[in-house]
């Protein structure tokens, strides 16, 4: 890293309607600097960024390039003066090949007028080469890669659109471990290129790894910008938070004998992803289901709440068997809920929160005419219980940060609780103060003996909440193991 500033960002305001997203924040990269960002869910990082990327207009303050100052006027004029953002969802095409999505929007031309492939596949194998990623087949649909790829791709297409400055947000919360080692690998060749990154993450263990410095928002206003050499990921947490955390998680309850009957039954369940899965959970246990992307752990949770189709086997609830085909809806009513991984889905995002909250339980309020005294009272304990920002039920989801649209889902099924709750990813994109606010919401049910299902592909979430871990790979249950003693390591080399 040079001292060279490449963008100075000072007394930067932006406000929605009342809302103050940023106030006041100042803001410096430096060449070749990894520059590391990161805060609360709703601490304004996005919206710095998307300021610092041309796709939102400040309100006030000042934006220097290179000393001088700039006015952004489109994200396409941000990438022109070497700025790149790469977003917390994906915007590749996995229909195309990957040499196309590395050229999308942009393509090469032959003096002669016609679309150049041969030169495209060139560059893009080239480059992928130089960035650590030899042996491609650029000519492949982008899908046919696992997601780490196509994150990969993401990046190089950003690259050669001439960005020197790249934006990530949120970069690695759907990876798998093996692929978050290569896209730090990948970085650090950025950085040996002079290149400058500024990276959004809640995992403070990998901030730590891979940033020179660190700025921490809360609130919308900058609390700090340290060097790495300077801070721990304890002083990291307490700034995110402004207080101490509280990391202990309610007490383990021992389970009378007559309180241990089976809630969830699952008996050699198989589809196409999965295959044989047999497994029960009983009252007062959680069951986590620990994978890499791609294990198929995702599409069995799907498959238990009825939203996937399943060829064989048999799922019983609370002694009921279940019907062949059972509908997600029948599946609520027997006492199942479920959580999915990707927050966007299933939320309604032009809805405001309570009606979030409620949309599940609608049938139970036995709703004829919408009654919103009643929904709004409903769910405002839920919202509280999981600490949604800004805590007012009437606000619309779509506008929340990532990591709040996340607590929505989760606070949904708070309201009524069901007998076994199934979880894909609970804490993903969540900060600290939120993910240990998650982990002891599950203790809790746990300790209220309902049966739990935590599908994860981070270790530390199912390490922190599971009484029992099943290590998944390639569809099938590759081990089944008591959560004493185990760790980290343990998990990551049964993969
Ligand atoms: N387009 C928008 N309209 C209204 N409010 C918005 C909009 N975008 C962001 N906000 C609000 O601005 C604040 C900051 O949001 P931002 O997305 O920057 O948070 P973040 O730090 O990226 O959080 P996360 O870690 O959850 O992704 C939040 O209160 C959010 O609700
Ligand atoms: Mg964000």
């Amino acid at each position: 890293m040079t001292d060279r500033p490449v963008i100075e960002l000072s007394h930067i305001t932006k406000r929605f309607g009342n809302l103050v997203a940023l106030d006041n924040v100042d803001f410096d990269l430096r060449e070749g600097e990894i520059h590391a960002l990161v805060g609360e869910n709703g601490a304004g990082k996005s919206t710095l960024m998307r300021i610092l990327a041309g796709i939102y207009a400040k309100d006030e303050g000042q934006y220097l390039l290179h000393g001088e100052p700039v006015e952004l006027r489109s994200p396409r004029d941000a990438l022109n003066r070497g700025i790149g953002m790469i977003h917390q969802e994906l915007s590749v095409m996995p229909e195309l090949s990957v040499a196309e999505n590395v050229f999308l929007g942009r393509q090469l031309m032959t003096p002669l007028g016609i679309v150049d492939w041969r030169r495209m596949n060139q560059i893009a194998r080239d480059e992928l080469a130089r960035l650590g990623f030899p042996d491609i087949d650029v000519k492949q649909p982008l899908g046919r890669f696992a997601l780490g790829m196509q994150q990969v791709v993401e990046v190089v297409r950003t690259i050669i659109s001439g960005a020197r400055v790249l934006i990530m947000d949120e970069p690695t919360s759907a990876l798998s471990p093996a692929e978050i080692e290569r896209l730090i690998a990948l970085i650090d060749t950025l950085r040996e290129s002079k290149r400058s990154i500024i990276y959004i993450s809640h995992f403070l263990d990998e901030v730590m790894r891979v940033a020179d410095r660190i700025t921490v928002l809360r609130d919308g206003r900058k609390v700090a910008t340290l060097h790495k050499s300077e801070t721990s990921v304890d002083q990291l947490v307490s700034l995110i938070l402004g207080r101490e955390v509280n990391a202990t998680l309610p007490p383990t309850l021992d389970h009378a004998e007559e309180e241990e009957h089976t809630l969830l039954e699952v008996r050699n369940l198989t589809a196409d992803v999965f295959e044989d899965i047999s497994f029960t959970v009983r009252a007062g246990e959680v069951v986590g289901i620990y994978g890499a992307v791609g294990a198929g752990h995702f599409d069995l949770a799907r498959a238990l709440f009825g939203m996937y189709r399943f060829d064989s086997g048999t799922v019983r609830v609370n002694g009921k068997t279940f019907p062949r085909n059972f509908s997600a809806r029948y599946a609520i009513k027997h006492g199942l809920a479920y959580a999915t991984e990707s927050r966007r889905q299933g939320l309604l995002l032009q809805d405001s929160i309570y009606r979030n909250v409620t949309l599940p339980h609608l049938f139970r309020i036995g709703r004829v005419v919408p009654r919103q005294k009643q929904e709004l009272e409903l769910s405002r304990p839920a919202i509280h219980r999981v600490g949604v920002n800004p805590k007012d039920p009437l606000y619309t989801v779509g506008q929340l940060s990532g990591g709040n649209q996340q607590k929505v889902a989760i606070a949904r099924w708070l309201t009524f609780p069901p007998k076994v709750f199934i979880m894909s990813e609970p804490t993903r994109g969540m900060d600290v103060g939120a993910k240990s606010e998650v982990l002891s919401v599950l203790r809790e049910f746990r300790n209220d003996n309902y049966g739990v299902v935590v599908v994860s592909t981070e270790p530390e979430t199912v390490l922190a909440v599971a009484d029992t871990i099943l290590v998944m790979s390639r569809g099938k249950i590759v081990a089944r193991l008591k959560n004493e003693n185990l760790n980290k390591d343990v998990l990551l080399r049964l993969l």
